[in-house]
């Protein structure tokens, strides 16, 4: 899918260095986050000790905790990387927060030790709505988030 991440990957820029706020920034990501094409739902999850707790989102309500290696994210979380997921019916284990996702673009946010702070979660109701570009851009932005809050475990 054609997205224009130059102007998403400045606006964010924009956003991030004119405020250090953890709720304000992540919840403002989210919001340039969901003005792209296919973006059904996108938001974060938060490392709280051992559980994944839902953080600023735009889209449905969706699940609020997902543990260590459950799912899509916890998936990420564990393994400390993205997941680029084409049909979710065939990640096993995809937690179905909504029956209307359909792919998936999951990227952990690091703090500066290099801990997963965050887990950026990016769904589309349509098959196979993500990409490499995608993961590069969803990656640059992760890198933004750490970079501006200095984010410590
Ligand atoms: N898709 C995720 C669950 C979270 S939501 O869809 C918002 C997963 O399997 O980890």
């Amino acid at each position: 899918m054609n997205r224009n991440y130059e102007d998403v990957l400045k606006h964010v820029k924009g956003v991030l260095e004119g405020e250090t706020d953890l709720i304000a920034n992540l919840g403002n990501v989210a919001a340039i986050l969901k003005t792209l094409p296919g973006f059904f739902w996108v938001g974060f999850y938060i490392v709280r000790n051992d559980i994944l707790v839902l953080g600023p989102f735009q889209g449905p309500v969706a699940c609020t905790r997902i543990g260590l290696g459950k799912g899509v994210c916890g998936t990420s979380w564990a393994e400390k990387k993205s997941i680029l997921v084409e049909d979710v019916h065939a990640f096993p284990g995809h937690i179905a927060c909504n029956p209307n996702s359909k792919s998936e673009l999951v990227v952990p946010v690091f703090d500066s030790s290099g801990n997963v702070a965050f887990i950026l979660d990016a769904d589309s109701d349509e098959l196979n709505a993500f990409d490499e570009n995608d993961r590069i851009a969803l990656e640059k932005i992760a890198t933004y988030i750490t970079d501006t809050l200095k984010v410590t475990a």
